[in-house]
């Protein structure tokens, strides 16, 4: 289900933007069009839908539209063309008021710079939404408590900010936002002026709330790492255009253009892409129960050296064409006590793992999922080129 859905916004900025539109739908470059009309481009025709409990990432350089995007969610800015909708509801059409409970409710912000309130203590930032909303002072303080344990803060309520690390304060905005139980957050570089190292374990937090809370997050970043790490789907913009949005493996896998690739260029793609990217294409499997002269028949027919057997889904092992060709000879009436076992690997595995593994086990790999039921089969070519493309020289997806 989509939570948010926008469909081909424009923002002009400007005294006139409606004069300019027709400029806009045409192509008008955001150079061209400041230059002529002093007017600036922010989007152009953006149209996206974020689907409910995932990490949506908006990234994209400075100036790209990213906080523009993200504040006509809530109606912070209006657009100058085009619909938005949360929940199926067209915010333009809220009233005053609804609007008002709108923001309350369905979303709360966690910004870049904290934006604590410096004479409060971190209990009452905490409150703070609860506040606003009339929540009674016992349950406000009962659920700040509990998010503040949440991101491990406890023992830090009656401090003020500035006693507080920049991390911690940003685990204080983090348990405010949840703290409304809002079902969207929307958090603006929230992590960007964090210390690497702070700000990989904020995002394991993140990844760990949301684990249990599946709240619809919509999270801006400049920093690819971050948005491959984070994002469910991600989202790109160029000078206020949406340039390609997809999952992570999508972007990686084929990047829609020369923008893109050149924004890949430092990624650790072993991160990021797993086993079941690296499959086998067709791969032959027999039963256990398989005649030894059938399977020998197969494996040289095929040319193969070796054949996956399973027992059910699960994996049984590997048949070597010499032990097909013992079993032959031995007059064996299947295949079962001639298997060797096969290494596997879990399809979550990243990549860089995965090669680890082959560098020190010449034998063919098995990838299963979750239940440990087999997927398919490793391909060592594969795994190399998808981990170093430029190496290969050539497009990922038309590897063999
Ligand atoms: N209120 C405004 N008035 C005029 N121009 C604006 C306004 N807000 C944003 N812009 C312009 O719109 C474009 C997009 O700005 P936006 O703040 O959305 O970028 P961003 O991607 O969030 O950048 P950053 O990463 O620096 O935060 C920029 O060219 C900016 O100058
Ligand atoms: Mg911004």
């Amino acid at each position: 289900m989509n939570k948010i859905e926008v469909h081909n916004i424009y923002k002009i900025f400007g005294p006139h933007p409606d004069r300019w539109m027709g400029a806009a739908r045409d192509g008008v470059s955001k150079d061209a069009l400041l230059e002529r009309s002093g007017h600036t481009l922010g989007l152009r025709n953006i149209s996206l839908s974020i689907e409910a409990g995932h990490i949506h990432v908006i990234m994209g350089l400075s100036g790209s539209g990213k906080s523009t995007l993200i504040r006509h969610f809530n109606r912070l800015i209006e657009p100058s063309a085009g619909q938005i909708l949360v929940d199926g509801v067209d915010v333009m059409g809220l009233k005053p008021r609804e609007l008002e409970k709108f923001r309350q409710q369905k979303m709360s912000m966690v910004f870049q710079r904290f934006g604590l309130l410096p004479h409060r203590t971190v209990l009452d930032n905490v409150a703070y939404g609860l506040t606003v909303r009339g929540v009674r002072r016992s349950e406000r303080e009962a659920r700040a408590h509990h998010w503040l344990e949440q991101v491990g803060l406890t023992g830090f309520e009656s401090q003020y900010p500035y006693q507080l690390s920049g991390g911690m304060q940003q685990r204080v905005g983090l348990a405010r936002a949840l703290a409304t139980d809002a079902e969207i957050l929307l958090m603006d570089e929230a992590f960007s002026a964090l210390d690497p190292l702070i700000r990989h374990e904020m995002q394991d937090q993140l990844l760990a709330l949301q684990a249990q809370l599946n709240r619809t997050i919509v999270f801006i970043t400049h920093d690819l790492d971050e948005a491959l790490r984070l994002g469910n789907r991600i989202a790109i913009l160029k000078d206020g255009e949406l340039v390609q949005e997809g999952t992570p493996e999508d972007i990686l896998l084929s990047p829609a253009n020369d923008y893109i690739e050149a924004f890949l260029q430092d990624v650790n793609r072993g991160k990021v892409l797993n086993a079941s990217h690296a499959l086998v294409e067709r791969t032959l499997t027999l039963t256990m129960r398989t005649q030894p002269v059938h399977a020998l028949e197969r494996l040289v027919a095929r040319g193969y050296s070796y054949v996956t057997v399973l027992d059910g889904k699960r994996l049984a092992g590997v048949l070597m064409r010499a032990d097909a060709q013992r079993a032959v000879r031995e007059g064996a009436r299947d295949i079962s006590r001639h298997l060797s076992d096969m290494a596997s690997v879990p399809a979550s595995a990243g990549l860089d793992e995965v090669l680890a593994r082959l560098l020190c086990n010449p034998e063919p790999v098995a990838v299963t999922d979750d239940q440990g039921d087999f997927i398919g089969v490793l391909s060592r070519s594969k795994v190399v080129e998808l981990v170093t493309p430029s190496a290969s020289g050539e497009p990922p997806q038309q590897a063999a």
